[in-house]
């Protein structure tokens, strides 16, 4: 697996996302290039996609495409450093490149349309321990609605995402104020 490069990968990815018919089709295609990817000789990365922030997660950029069909970053978390309750309207695969990635979800309980953005009442459903090497995936409709983070004191924890665009924002759930909104992101680029 050595030899499997950054370029193979989005080649793979592109010509996947082109022949799947739905965000289920495509992140059950793309998930084992995303193992073979981590698993694989990582020579594609570099210092400054292991930046890391004092005081947040940090997002750096790897591959954007220019025509919006998928980003891919490297996070970095420092210990006790996590994302606000979110869902990203898009699919997406994630892989664990050190430390162990904690994901906790949240399950929607109100009846309301998927686009309400006051009264949104929320569950709190399971937790996901991810270690270097594995990789998960999530599709929207309905969104996937979670938190992740680095439960670790002290070891940093960083993983690959990639996206279903170009990861111009999320929505943010605040779960007092039963409330969402789209808020757009930053990152570093490379
Ligand atoms: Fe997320």
């Amino acid at each position: 697996m050595t030899d499997y490069t950054l370029e193979m990968f989005v080649q793979e990815c592109r010509k996947k996302i082109a022949d799947s018919e739905c965000p289920a089709d495509c992140v059950e295609k793309i998930a084992p290039s995303m193992y073979q990817l981590l698993n694989g000789d990582k020579s594609f990365l570099r210092a400054e996609h292991f930046r890391s922030d004092p005081e947040h997660y940090a997002r750096n950029a790897i591959y954007i495409d220019e025509n919006d069909v998928m980003s891919l970053f490297a996070l970095v978390w420092l210990p006790g450093q996590w994302t606000p309750i979110h869902d990203h309207g898009t699919w997406g695969v994630v892989g664990v490149l050190e430390g162990t990635l904690e994901e906790r979800n949240f399950i929607r309980m109100d009846t309301q349309t998927k686009a309400a953005t006051n009264s949104i009442e929320l569950a709190r459903g399971g937790v996901i321990l991810l270690a270097a090497g594995a990789v998960t995936s999530f599709v929207p409709n309905p969104d996937h609605i979670h938190i992740t983070g680095n439960p670790d004191r002290h070891q940093r924890v960083v993983s690959l995402h990639l996206y279903g665009h170009a990861m111009a924002g999320f929505h943010i759930y605040d779960n007092e104020a039963q409330t969402r909104e789209w808020v757009e992101v930053s990152y570093n680029e490379s």
